[in-house]
């Protein structure tokens, strides 16, 4: 069972990082993740790329401008081997949500357990050989870019807005000026660059290089109104006409006042009880679901081989690839995996997965009072993992 540190340096608490640099300030920790060495090989990378379910984009930099075509192009998966044939010196190919393929390497978000679970999204890795990066540019979410095999250089500029303007007709988001640049550094294999949202970054692989991104996600209000109209359908009471004062007025006209009228009543809503309890749901419903869907397993454990692994040492761990959370409610707790409330678990069941959805790793002592049947549909479903490492 191995407990993996924070990623952080020595001398910054978690709640520091969180005051001081979260949202605000990248921040360079020097060897942070060095699990990551030796973990993955470029190979590996290109491999899975090359998978029919893999979520890969292959991109190529042609060498320079041509006036009226894009310097870039961008492949998006399925990629076969043929689209690795014939490339230009400079490419990139980036895969998503590693954790489904390797839920060892899903392990390390643990380093980064000041994040709560729902806001991390997922790791994407860039293979690129030389020369290769993918632009200048920003992005809307937090990232800790972990280097993870040879070497990349980083130049952070200025931060960005919605005025920020984009390269034209280009398939990716680029930009040509970085403003000041306050950051030139070079990450080897096991360094960790902290770069907050809208921070123009530009990475240039030095050799042939591995970079892990974990990449964090926050919902948007339309997620969270289309949630709340999916909930709130299950409530007849909303369903019932509103009753509007009414004053003499242009048979033609629809009125500001009933408009604001009926605004009101719906803000009303939204601040009673039960308005309380849809926004509840429906957050808890939007930030606990995947973001991509669940790839098959290729094999699963049966109930007795899962015990016998259990009583043998392997440990239980929450699948980072899988979203397991709870809340508190007037009620005790509940908890969510995947976009939904699980009902119907009894109190131990309920303190088992808490425990897992904190990040602890349980043994078999801890989970001796739950159904090994019920463990067993856990680990089907995806919500748990186990570990059979000593
Ligand atoms: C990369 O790994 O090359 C790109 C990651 C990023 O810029 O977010
Ligand atoms: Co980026």
């Amino acid at each position: 069972m191995t407990l993996i540190p924070l990623c952080l340096p020595d001398s910054i608490t978690p709640e520091q990082f969180l005051s001081e640099y979260w949202q605000k300030k990248p921040l360079l920790i020097k060897q942070g993740l060095p699990q990551l060495i030796g973990m993955f090989e470029p190979d590996d990378m290109l491999g899975l790329a090359l998978e029919e379910d893999a979520s890969a984009r292959l991109l190529t930099q042609a060498a320079s401008k041509q006036e009226g075509l894009p310097q870039w192009q961008l492949k998006k998966s399925p990629l076969a081997e043929a689209d690795f044939d014939n490339l230009p010196e400079q490419w990139t190919v980036l895969v998503q949500n590693l954790e489904q393929w390797s839920p060892e390497l899903g392990q390390l978000w643990q380093a980064f357990d000041f994040i709560p679970q729902w806001q991390r999204d997922d790791i994407m890795v860039s293979y690129a050989p030389k020369g290769g990066s993918v632009g200048k540019h920003y992005d809307d979410y937090d990232v800790f870019l972990a280097q993870g095999f040879g070497s990349r250089r980083w130049q952070l500029g200025k931060f960005c807005d919605k005025a920020t303007e984009f390269v034209a007709d280009e398939p990716i988001r680029l930009f040509d000026d970085m403003g000041e640049i306050i950051f030139d550094e070079i990450l080897e294999a096991g360094d960790v660059l902290y770069v907050p949202p809208k921070l123009s970054h530009f990475g240039v692989a030095q050799d042939d290089c591995l970079t892990f991104s974990f990449g964090c996600r926050r919902p948007n209000l339309m997620q969270i109104i289309d949630s709340l109209a999916d909930i709130a359908t299950n409530d007849s009471d909303l369903f019932i006409p509103m009753l509007l004062p009414q004053s003499m007025q242009a048979s033609g006209e629809l009125q500001v006042d009933s408009i604001e009228a009926i605004k009101n009543q719906l803000l009303q809503m939204l601040q009673s009880e039960r308005g309380d309890d849809i926004i509840r749901q429906a957050v808890s419903e939007v930030v606990s679901k995947r973001q991509y869907d669940a790839l098959v397993p290729e094999e699963t454990l049966d109930t007795d081989d899962l015990m016998q692994a259990l009583n043998d040492g392997a440990t239980l761990q929450a699948d980072y690839s899988n979203r397991l959370l709870y809340r508190q409610t007037n009620d005790g707790i509940t908890l969510y995996a995947n976009g939904q409330r699980l009902d119907g678990l009894d109190d131990k069941a309920t303190a088992v997965l808490m425990r897992l959805a904190n990040g602890e790793h349980l043994q078999s002592p801890d989970v001796m009072d739950i159904d090994p049947d019920e463990l067993s549909e856990w680990l089907e479903n995806g919500w748990v993992w186990i570990d059979f490492a000593e």
